[in-house]
C-alpha cells in the first residue's frame, strides 16, 4: 500500500506496552524482505501462535492440460456453477510461476479463516457483493471492485445475501503494488495517474472479539494447504497501524486516458505484479483524428501473454464473446481485429466495454477447467471463410480483442 494507516488503540511508541482491561497486549509485526518492506504492527488481546490442533498438510494439486495445438482461446465461465465459499469455489484456470488465475463463485460464507502465507490476493468481483472480515478491520466489496489483500492478513469472505457471486481471482507471487510510475517518492499518486488515493478504500470496522473456542484457520503455504485450530477468535485485534492492508478499488472509479490516435494497453495500466501487470479497460472516448482507426492495430505478444476478462459492454451484442468469456492470446501469435471489425468501427465515439486484461510475461500453462470451458472456434474466428473441423461457425465473426 502507498500511505500509512492507522486504527485502533496503539501506543505512542512502537514496541511498548499497550494494556486493556488489565492485560499487557501481545504485539504482532507481520512485514514483507525481513525488515525493510512494508509491514504493519497489531495490538492482540491473546498470544497468536496458539494452536489447539494441527491438520495434515494439503498440496494443492494442478491438473494441467496441455493443449494439442498453440492457438488462440476463448473460455467462456458464464455457466460455471456457483458452490463453496470463497476459498473452497475457487477453479485454477492458468498458472505460471508468478502468477494464478482462479475463477470462483461462491455460494455461502466462509466459516473459518484463511491466511495466504505465500503471495498477494487480487480479487475482482465481477458480482456480488459482501465483507472480507479481517483481523485489520471489515473491508466490504461490491461489483467492480478490486480487493488487494496482502500476504499475511487473515480473513474471511461473507457475501452479502443470496445474489449471485463471480469472482476473478488471481494470486501472485510478487507483490501486488500500484505501479511506480504512478507514485512520487513519498509514496502519492502522481496527478496523471488513473486514480488517486480518495479513491483506495482501507478496512473501515476494526471487530475487537474477546471469544474463546475451536477457530479453523488455513494457511497457503508451500503450494499447499495447512489447517490450524486455534483457541481465541483470530479478530481479537484492539489496533494496529502501518503500510500492509487490505484495500479495495472500483474499476468504475478510474479515470481512463484517451489519446488521438490508438493507446497501447499500458496506459490503462491498474496494477503491477511480478511477471504480469493487470490493465482496465473502461468506458471512454476513442481516438479523435480524422484519419483514426478507433480499434487495436493487429499485434504479436512476442513475450507475453494476454489473458482478457470481459465484464461488461458492448461486446456482449457480439456472437461468441459476452460477459464472463475470457480470451487467451498467447505468445508468438499475432491478433487483432478480425474482418470488417476495423471498418465497423470508423466514426465511433467512444467505447462502453469494461474488461480486465492480464499481461503475464512468461507462459501460461492451462489446466482441466481451460479445457473444460475452451471454445475452438475463436482460433478460427480471423478466417471466417475456412472451414475447419474445429470451427464450429466460422462464417460468424466474433468481436475484436480489447487491446
Ligand atoms: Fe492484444
Amino acid at each position: 500500500m502507498t500511505s500509512y494507516h492507522r486504527f485502533g488503540t496503539v501506543p505512542p511508541k512502537r514496541h511498548t506496552q499497550l494494556w486493556h482491561e488489565g492485560r499487557l497486549l501481545v504485539e504482532e509485526v507481520i512485514g514483507l524482505e525481513g525488515f525493510d518492506g512494508p509491514s504493519s504492527t497489531l495490538y492482540h488481546l491473546h498470544q497468536p501462535m496458539q494452536l489447539r490442533q494441527v491438520g495434515t498438510f494439503r498440496p494443492l494439486a494442478r491438473d494441467e492440460w496441455q493443449p494439442d495445438h498453440h492457438l488462440h482461446h476463448h473460455f467462456d465461465s458464464r455457466e460455471l456453477a456457483p458452490g463453496g465459499d470463497a476459498l473452497t469455489a475457487r477453479r485454477l484456470l492458468a498458472f505460471n510461476d508468478d502468477l494464478e488465475v482462479w475463477l470462483s463463485r461462491p455460494d455461502r460464507a466462509m466459516v473459518g479463516w484463511y491466511r495466504n502465507g505465500e503471495a498477494d490476493e487480487l480479487v475482482f468481483v465481477h458480482e456480488g457483493a459482501g465483507t472480507f472480515e479481517t483481523v485489520l478491520g471489515d473491508l466490504p466489496y461490491r461489483d467492480g471492485d478490486y480487493v488487494v489483500v496482502p500476504r499475511g492478513v487473515t480473513y474471511r469472505v461473507v457475501p452479502s445475501g443470496p445474489g449471485p457471486q463471480r469472482h476473478l481471482v488471481l494470486v501472485s507471487s510478487g507483490l501486488v503494488e500500484v505501479p511506480a510510475r504512478y507514485r512520487n517518492g513519498y509514496g502519492q499518486l502522481l496527478e496523471h495517474a488513473p486514480y488517486c488515493q480518495r479513491d483506495l478504500h482501507v478496512p473501515a470496522n476494526l471487530r475487537t472479539v474477546d471469544e474463546e473456542g475451536d477457530y479453523t484457520v488455513t494457511l497457503r503455504i508451500r503450494g499447499g494447504l495447512q489447517d490450524y485450530v486455534v483457541p481465541f477468535h483470530p479478530c481479537d485485534v484492539v489496533g494496529w497501524d502501518g503500510y500492509l492492508y487490505p484495500w479495495t478499488l472500483n474499476i468504475h472509479d478510474l479515470e481512463p486516458l484517451a489519446k488521438q490516435i490508438h493507446p497501447p494497453p499500458p496506459v490503462h495500466q491498474t496494477f503491477e505484479g511480478r511477471g504480469f501487470m493487470v490493465c482496465s479497460f473502461v468506458p471512454r472516448p476513442v481516438d479523435w483524428h480524422p484519419e483514426a482507426v478507433p480499434i487495436p492495430y493487429s499485434h504479436a505478444n512476442l513475450n507475453s501473454e494476454e489473458l482478457i476478462y470481459y465484464v461488461a459492454g458492448s461486446f456482449g451484442s457480439r456472437k461468441g464473446i459476452d460477459v464472463a468469456s475470457l480470451t487467451l492470446h498467447p505468445s508468438g501469435l499475432t491478433h487483432g481485429p478480425q474482418p470488417g471489425v476495423a471498418e465497423a468501427s470508423l466514426g465511433s465515439t467512444h467505447t462502453d466495454e469494461v474488461a480486465v486484461m492480464i499481461d503475464a510475461f512468461r507462459p501460461l500453462r492451462l489446466t482441466a477447467l481451460a479445457r473444460e470451458l475452451d471454445r475452438p472456434d475463436y482460433a478460427w474466428s480471423w478466417t471466417p471463410t475456412v472451414h475447419l473441423d474445429q470451427a464450429a461457425d466460422p462464417a460468424v465473426p466474433t468481436p475484436g480483442p480489447l487491446a
